[in-house]
């Protein structure tokens, strides 16, 4: 925490910040803080193309080309959010990676959680919720090793909206993405956020083959119970969402009596039309 920071410097993104809050031993060690990139995602993929090193983390403050799941763009506008890819390379199994996600998903919960003191909810598989809108969205990406089974390396990319986005966003998005600030009325520490949010990844990463992190994800679930669309083969289907299985895949009793788990996708929550 910086002493006599006027609310408007202590709302900035810096290396110094971040660096000054910073706990962990592997995540931002080597930071790379940018005013501005097209996708800090394709940034980190670069760096990691060019062998840097475990937990090189990439944070920008302004995205003009920002990429979400499913091939859509993720609005990133300027001083506003956190837009963060970190890399790792570690020899994770490629059965592990398959969690990175939702083991991010509670990480970025924990971490606004414990700045904003809110219930962040969980929208599977990968989208964080405040209020009933989304503040936060997770893009991971992957590499395969040469060796079979291995990853090369991983790019965990997340976007959490901050600060207020009235004036940013459109009206139509505005029905169903939303900020900390919107949400809850506070003005968090970006910087801060950022480092907390690299502890806390850094924290469940180390222990991810334990899938300890599973029970928090199914506790901040807000999908378990509702009636649920899925795109599948061109097709819509709709059915309940009955649970969250242990490798953190969806199991759905679909509306023609088949109960199955998927583990890719988008599956929408029909009572919010999202
Ligand atoms: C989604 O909601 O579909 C995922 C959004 C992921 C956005 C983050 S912002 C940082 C990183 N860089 C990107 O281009 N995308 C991810």
């Amino acid at each position: 925490m910086h002493i006599n920071e006027t609310d408007e410097q202590s709302s900035l993104i810096s290396y110094e910040r971040i660096k000054n809050e910073l706990e962990t031993d592997v995540l931002g060690r080597k930071l790379i803080v940018l005013d501005e990139i097209d996708s800090t995602n394709n940034y980190a993929k670069q760096l990691a193309r060019e062998n840097a090193e475990n937990g090189t983390a990439v944070v920008a403050d302004y995205q003009t080309a920002g990429r979400g799941r499913l091939g859509r763009s993720f609005i990133s506008p300027k001083g506003t959010g956190i837009y963060l890819s970190v890399i790792i390379r570690n020899n994770m199994s490629v059965s592990s990676a398959q969690l990175i996600t939702s083991c991010a998903a509670v990480a970025a919960a924990e971490a606004i959680e414990e700045l904003c003191g809110c219930d962040v909810k969980i929208k599977w598989v990968n989208d964080l919720f405040l209020g009933g809108r989304k503040i936060c969205g997770i893009l991971t990406e992957s590499s395969l090793g040469t060796v079979a089974g291995t990853l090369e390396y991983v790019i965990i990319g997340l976007g959490v909206n901050v600060y207020s986005l009235k004036g940013h966003i459109d009206s139509e998005l505005e029905k169903i993405a939303s900020s900390i600030e919107d949400e809850t009325g506070k003005r968090i520490s970006r910087s801060r956020l950022c480092a907390v949010l690299l502890e806390k990844l850094e924290m469940h990463l180390e222990k991810i083959e334990s899938r300890e992190f599973i029970k928090e994800y199914q506790r901040r679930s807000m999908i378990i119970g509702e009636t649920v669309i899925i795109e599948e083969k061109g097709k819509s289907r709709t059915g309940k969402a009955v649970s969250i299985a242990d490798d953190a895949g969806l199991t759905i009793k679909f509306d023609d009596g088949e109960i199955r788990t998927i583990n890719s996708g988008e599956a929408r929550i029909f009572r919010n039309q999202n």
